[in-house]
C-alpha cells in the first residue's frame, strides 16, 4: 500500500497532503520545454570512451546537448582549454544535435545562458555518488528549474577515467581502446613534449 502523509483538517477528514503538495510543485515548475536542451559539464582532461558513451546515449535522450568544459585551472590540466576542445570537437562532430562549449563561475548560470532544463552526469561506482550527490542538491539550491540527470556507466568503461588514463599511459600502459584514437595520438605527442602530471 502506498504512503501517504495525512493531516487533520479542522473538524473534519484528513486531507491528503501528497495531492496538495504535488499540486503546488506543478505550479511552480515550469513545464517540459519543447526543446530540452541538456549541459554535460565536466574537465574532459582528455575525453575517454566513457564520456564519449555518455555523450552518445545522452544524444538520443535530448534535443541538444551541450558537453562544456569546465574553466579550471586549480586542476592543473594537462591540455589546455582550447586543446580539449578541438579534442571534443573531432570525435563529436558526427553528432548532430551535441555542440562543445566552456564555461567558468556558476554552471547553473552557464545553463540558463543557453536555456538548458537537464545537467547531465555520469556515476560509475558508489564513490562516485557521494560528490555527485553533493553538487546536485547544491545546483538543485541554486535553480530548482534546472533537474540533474544521471547516467550510469557503461559496465564496459566504468573503470575509466581520465586520470588513471593519464597515469597508465605515462607509464607506457596500453591505453587503446579507452579513449578515442585522436586521443591517443595527442597523448603520444603530448608525453614526447612534457612530462605527464595528474588531474
Ligand atoms: N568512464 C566514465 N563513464 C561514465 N561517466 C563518466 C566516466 N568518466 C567520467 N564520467 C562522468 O563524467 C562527468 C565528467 O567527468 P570529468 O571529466 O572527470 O569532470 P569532473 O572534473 O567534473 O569530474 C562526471 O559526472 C563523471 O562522473
Ligand atoms: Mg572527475
Amino acid at each position: 500500500m502506498r504512503a501517504m502523509a495525512r493531516i487533520a483538517a479542522p473538524g473534519g477528514e484528513p486531507v491528503p497532503l501528497e495531492l496538495e503538495d504535488r499540486q503546488s510543485r506543478t505550479n511552480r515548475l515550469p513545464r517540459k520545454p519543447p526543446h530540452v536542451i541538456a549541459i554535460y559539464p565536466g574537465s574532459f582532461d582528455p575525453i575517454t570512451n566513457g564520456h564519449l558513451d555518455l555523450i552518445q546515449r545522452g544524444s538520443r535522450m535530448f534535443d541538444r546537448l551541450i558537453v562544456s568544459i569546465l574553466r579550471n585551472d586549480t586542476k592543473e590540466p594537462l591540455f589546455s582549454v582550447e586543446e580539449r576542445t578541438e579534442m571534443l570537437d573531432e570525435v563529436l562532430h558526427v553528432y548532430p544535435n551535441v555542440e562543445v562549449d566552456s564555461f567558468d563561475g556558476l554552471l547553473v548560470d552557464h545553463a540558463a545562458a543557453h536555456s538548458a532544463t537537464v545537467l547531465l552526469r555520469g556515476i560509475r561506482a558508489i564513490s562516485d555518488y557521494e560528490y555527485e550527490l553533493q553538487m546536485a542538491l547544491m545546483n538543485r539550491r541554486l535553480s530548482p528549474r534546472i533537474e540533474t540527470v544521471f547516467m550510469m556507466a557503461h559496465e564496459t568503461y566504468s573503470f575509466i577515467s581520465s586520470r588513471l588514463v593519464k597515469e597508465v599511459f605515462s607509464l607506457g600502459g596500453n591505453i587503446t581502446g579507452l579513449v578515442p584514437p585522436s586521443v591517443e595520438s595527442r597523448l603520444h605527442a603530448r608525453l614526447s613534449t612534457t612530462k605527464m602530471k595528474g588531474a
